[in-house]
């Protein structure tokens, strides 16, 4: 089970090149003023994740597996996502747009050629082609980073992608699904390309639950609004109350109130705030006060991912709800196909056995977990990717959004945030206890 479907090094170099495709299109899209500004003090400038994306796979794949000298020792630090945060990289002398191109291109021939005769077995980094596939979920995932700096950027819309279709086939029988109680398999020991926290496998026992069959929709969480939720303290963390009057909050972020109409922008255009669709650019607080004024809660962690994992008939987990396949456009809403999530009730045959939908692609889930290590959790192949932020500041979300890229994406994948954060694709289904 849980097998690669393809050979490691045909799977890497297509999901390297189809990582650097994106990256090209998202980056070749503005011209070199837009790409150097800062669009949000929240997001680092595109040309900053332009020459981070190469300096990594430079980092991992050329010094660390190929054994090659620093190409440019000077320009390391100024990409060390550690050294600086992302309000203050603006000010750094980053490599400008066409240096950028230029050395992160000139990094890929080389690895290209590495990867051509690079043994993908005897150490652990290697191994299936890991470090290759990490490196592609590293780019992938400053895909998306960019994707929400394009969405925070102000200006003449420059992205276009074809709407999602409408939900195919009959809606969901029922508005939630009941989850079995009992013991299942979380996280992975199996999948090649499983990053550190989401390994090792281990049973988790789970009380029963019943879990929403579909995310929240704008259509639920206006009603949330209009019945004054924002106003009343009760709904909210003591933390989220405060940032809601600190800063004004009413919506979620990129909504306004238009002749009294809820309009929204999305990648420069306004339009109507759609209420069949999931809702998205929530925080943390806003989905937990919408969860407890619907007399509801977030799931855990844990119950996310038997919701999207459990088979009830074998009592194993899979790889994604729909089964061990990879994803088609058929099964979810993933890798920028559209710009927006697809309606709720969308993808039926990406149901999980039980019949809850759309947990993979469309949005990130908030849970109302803290991010932390399995039982067994070892660092690899660096402390910085997960472990340095496992603790109660940061959230877990689950199940990818729509500017996920299949190869970063499993029932077992991990995100975090701070629960303030609202400019990522973000939003939520509720559960309560059976
Ligand atoms: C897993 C999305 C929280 O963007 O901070 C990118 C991914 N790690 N480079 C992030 C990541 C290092 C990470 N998240
Ligand atoms: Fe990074």
């Amino acid at each position: 089970m849980n097998e690669a479907p393809q050979d490691p090094r045909e799977r890497a170099l297509t999901a390297l090149t189809a990582a650097r495709a994106r990256t090209t299109a998202l980056t070749d899209c503005v011209d070199d003023p837009d790409l150097t500004a800062q669009h949000s003090p929240l997001m680092s400038p595109l040309v900053w994740d332009l020459a981070h994306i190469g300096n990594m796979e430079e980092l991992w794949l050329l010094r660390h597996v190929a054994g090659r000298e620093p190409m440019h020792p000077e320009i390391d630090p100024m990409y060390d996502a550690f050294e600086h945060p992302r309000a203050e990289r603006p000010r750094l002398p980053l490599l400008p747009p066409d240096q950028a191109r230029r050395y992160t291109a000139e990094v890929r021939g080389r690895v290209l050629d590495v990867l051509e005769h690079a043994p993908l077995e005897g150490s652990e980094l290697v191994e299936a082609g890991y470090v290759f596939g990490m490196i592609a979920q590293h780019e992938q995932q400053h895909d998306e980073t960019m994707l929400i700096t394009h969405q925070l950027r102000k200006g003449a819309p420059v992205l276009t992608a074809p709407e999602p279709e409408p939900p195919a086939g009959p809606p969901p029988a029922a508005p939630e699904v009941l989850v079995p109680g009992g013991p299942f398999t979380m996280g992975t020991s199996a999948e090649p390309w499983s990053l550190d926290n989401e390994r090792p496998a281990h049973e988790r026992e789970v009380a029963p639950f019943w879990i929403d069959t579909v995310p929240v929709t704008c259509g639920d969480y206006l009603e949330f609004i209009t019945a004054g939720g924002y106003r009343e303290r009760r709904w909210w963390a003591p933390e989220g109350w405060e940032q809601i009057r600190t800063h004004g909050i009413g919506a979620p972020l990129f909504w306004r109130l238009e002749g009294g109409e809820w309009v929204r922008r999305r990648f420069g255009v306004v339009e109507p705030v759609p209420a069949a669709e999931p809702v998205l650019h929530v925080s943390w607080y806003e989905a937990d006060a919408y969860a407890r004024w619907a007399g509801r809660r977030l799931p855990t962690e844990a119950e996310w991912e038997k919701a999207a994992r459990y088979d009830p008939v074998s009592g194993r987990s899979r790889r994604y709800p729909w089964g061990d396949e990879e994803p088609t456009p058929e099964h979810a809403n993933l890798g920028q196909r559209h710009l927006r999530p697809a309606g709720a009730g969308s993808y039926p045959k990406g149901a999980s056995p039980l019949g809850v939908r759309q947990l993979i692609g469309d949005v990130w889930e908030w849970t109302s977990s803290d991010f932390t290590g399995y039982p067994g959790f070892r660092a690899f192949p660096y402390r910085e990717y997960s472990e340095v932020f496992f603790g109660p500041a940061h959230k877990v979300l689950r199940g990818g959004s729509f500017a996920v890229d299949p190869v970063a994406c499993r029932g077992t994948f991990r995100n975090w945030d701070l629960p303030v954060r609202r400019q990522i694709f973000s939003g939520f289904r509720t559960a309560r206890d059976a």
